[in-house]
């Protein structure tokens, strides 16, 4: 076989086991993904690994499997029985600690009330909870059953529950009382009375009690757990499902005001995380591990349940603000755990780094042995301080790239192929089986050093096998900007070792602490208060979240801008979207800047908000003038100076 020469080999560091799994894994594709897929545990083994009619995917084609199955049951079948599988802690103090064998009962009882509540293969339950041990039972008691799961954020707001529960077309909203947030207790119930109102299709409703406070509970349609779960069966056959069947949907932003709702399969998601998992996290039986992701985004699905549960692995579980009752919270739980692997946000970093390293010196951390970054780029000050204050000059850094969309790890270190020379701030190389480039805009590959968008130019087993409802929406966001290639959305640059660089969005897309939030889905709750005529949000550059919110606002014709409609708008912007969605500032302006075509010049806003000069205007809007952009940037600066 002719030596197949990777683009982004490097000819400068002794890395040679990476690079030979990596090649084996361009050359013998699908063999090499159908290797890693016999660590799974299939009812009916696949007939084909891949069927590929583009761009649509099916892995693991006639294979049947459960993903509850290959998360739980299979290690009540060793001595794994009793290993601890989750440590929870909530953030008043109190502590859950389940092995194996509790959660495969739990799983079994829930999976039962589910069944008894009329879910079915192929039913929606949405769930809306706290993070408590509940979330990850429900999610697999979904799984158990064929039942796709759709976890919703528990900070979003009732409208934005409604939105996703109605776009999805859920049977069953699962619920709490309220959880604990910052020594503050989350209304998540009456949230949730207020959107099933506009739920058509939820039929009942399932309550979990947390902070056991006074609840309305609506007859017929509201129950409590406690209640359900006295009778419940011990056990539940698992459902074999076919490979491609949806194991859950969950909502992310995309460049329009709605969100999509992402599918992810069964085997090729298992089988992507499985093996991603074990690469980059260099598991061990005895390793403690913990993601400080919120189960309602991807990074929660992939990385604190379905990844670490598949490998048998211990994962802590932390319901509270990360900060609270006072800054050390985290280093406290790493210590009393005796966390090994610990895995979160630039963002949370950032915000540590800002309280300083006498925090994490209160703390014996000499447990950890291996940190992850992921959400959005790391900065290079930020992973020296992780590496210092945190690991200590001990713990390798892994820094990883994916999206929702991806389901899994795509480009990281992987130590437990081989350890890498980090660099601060790459994500380094892409992972086996990752056919990962950089192109122009043409669709060329970008020569070293130069800045492209990032794509992959083959499926992969974790990807999304569509957006819920719109399959017109997954061809032209992902498929069609360079036919046969993924799109990622990303710029990335290569530097002469071949290092991978991630350098942000290249759509409309922010990314606020991580959170993934699309501007049009802003401005569209932003323009359904009555008093706003027009609206435009971009990103302004933040030392802690990467990025806040700037809203530029044009009222109503007679509608006075002041303080308190300043006021009113951002909580508009809590109760539409969520506290995620309050804008760091608001700017009232007469007009926005826009190009003869109408086109919003965001380059304009984005320089007024970060406070740039003309100067800083390079790359013009293609229909703009240079005049007319200079014109409206001056205007805009002169407002916003004014009004300070
Ligand atoms: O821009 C990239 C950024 O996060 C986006 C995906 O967001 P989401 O779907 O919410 O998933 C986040 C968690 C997997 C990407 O398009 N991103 C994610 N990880 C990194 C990153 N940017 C730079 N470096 C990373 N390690």
């Amino acid at each position: 076989m002719a030596e197949l020469s990777l683009p982004f080999e490097t000819k400068y560091f002794p890395i040679k086991k990476y690079f030979d799994v990596y090649r084996r894994s361009m050359e013998e594709n699908e063999e090499f993904w159908a290797e890693q897929a016999r660590n799974l545990d299939w009812f009916r083994p696949w007939d084909k690994v891949l069927e590929w009619d583009p761009p649509w995917a099916n892995w693991f084609a006639g294979g049947l499997l459960n993903a509850s199955y290959n998360c739980v049951d299979r290690h009540t079948k060793n001595w794994r029985r009793s290993k601890v599988a989750i440590y929870w802690e909530g953030e008043p103090g109190d502590v859950r600690v389940l092995s194996y064998s509790t959660l495969f009962s739990e799983v079994n009882r829930f999976a039962s009330v589910l069944k008894k509540c009329g879910i079915g293969k192929g039913d929606k339950v949405a769930l809306y909870l706290p993070m408590i041990p509940e979330l990850p039972i429900f999610m697999l008691a979904c799984a158990r059953i064929g039942a796709p799961h759709t976890v919703i954020f528990s900070g979003f707001s009732a409208q934005a529950l409604a939105d996703r529960v109605n776009d999805v077309e859920a049977k069953l909203l699962v619920t709490a009382d309220g959880g604990f947030r910052r020594g503050k207790i989350l209304p998540l119930k009456p949230i949730s009375d207020e959107a099933l109102e506009k739920c058509p299709s939820v039929e009942k409703s399932i309550v979990v009690r947390r902070a056991n406070v006074q609840v309305n509970m609506k007859e017929r349609r509201d129950f409590w757990l406690h209640d359900l779960l006295e009778e419940a069966e011990p056990y539940v056959e698992p459902e074999p499902v076919e490979s491609n069947h949806p194991l859950y949907v969950l909502y992310t932003s995309g460049t329009t005001g709605k969100p999509k709702g992402i599918v992810h399969g069964t085997g090729g998601y298992l089988v992507h995380n499985y093996a991603t998992y074990g690469w980059v996290f260099d598991l061990k039986e005895e390793s403690v591990y913990w993601c400080s992701a919120d189960v309602g985004w991807v990074t929660g699905h992939s990385s604190i349940v379905y990844a670490p549960l598949a490998h048998g692995a211990a994962i802590v579980l932390y319901e509270g603000a990360p900060d609270y009752p006072s800054i050390d919270r985290w280093w406290e739980i790493i210590e009393k755990y005796g966390v090994t692997i610990f895995y979160t946000s630039p963002t949370a970093i950032r915000m540590f780094m800002g309280h300083g390293e006498e925090w994490p010196k209160k703390h014996d951390l000499s447990s950890l042995e291996l940190l992850g970054s992921v959400g959005e780029a790391i900065n290079p000050e930020a992973w020296l301080w992780y590496y210092k204050h945190i690991g200590n000059e001990r713990c390798p850094i892994v820094d990883t790239w994916w999206q929702t969309e991806t389901g899994g790890i795509m480009i990281s270190p992987a130590p437990g192929i081989e350890l890498v020379p980090l660099k601060p701030g790459s994500a380094t190389f892409p992972l086996p089986g990752v056919d990962a480039d950089i192109f122009d805009e043409d669709g060329n590959p970008v020569p070293t050093g130069e800045r492209g968008l990032l794509v992959i130019k083959r499926p992969w087993p974790g990807m999304l096998v569509g957006v819920y409802g719109d399959p017109e929406r997954y061809k032209k966001s992902y498929w069609s900007r360079f036919p046969g290639c993924y799109f990622t959305g990303d710029y990335a640059v290569r530097d002469s070792d071949g290092y991978f660089w991630l350098l942000g969005r290249a759509d409309e897309i922010l990314k606020i602490a991580g959170h993934r939030i699309g501007t049009a889905e802003l401005e569209d709750a932003a323009v359904s208060h009555p008093q706003v005529a027009e609206a435009a949000v971009v990103g302004k550059p933040d030392p802690i979240k990467g990025e806040t919110i700037v809203m530029f606002v044009r009222l109503k014709e007679g509608v006075t801008p002041s303080p308190e409609l300043k006021k009113e708008l951002a909580n508009h912007m809590r109760s539409t979207v969520g506290p995620i969605a309050v804008p760091e500032d608001i700017d009232f302006v007469t007009s926005l800047p826009k190009t003869r075509s109408g086109k919003i010049m965001r380059r304009v806003l984005k320089a007024v908000a970060s406070g740039l000069s003309v100067g800083d205007l390079t790359t013009l809007e293609d229909e703009a003038s240079v005049e007319e952009v200079i014109k409206s940037f001056q205007e805009l600066k002169k407002a916003k100076e004014q009004e300070k």
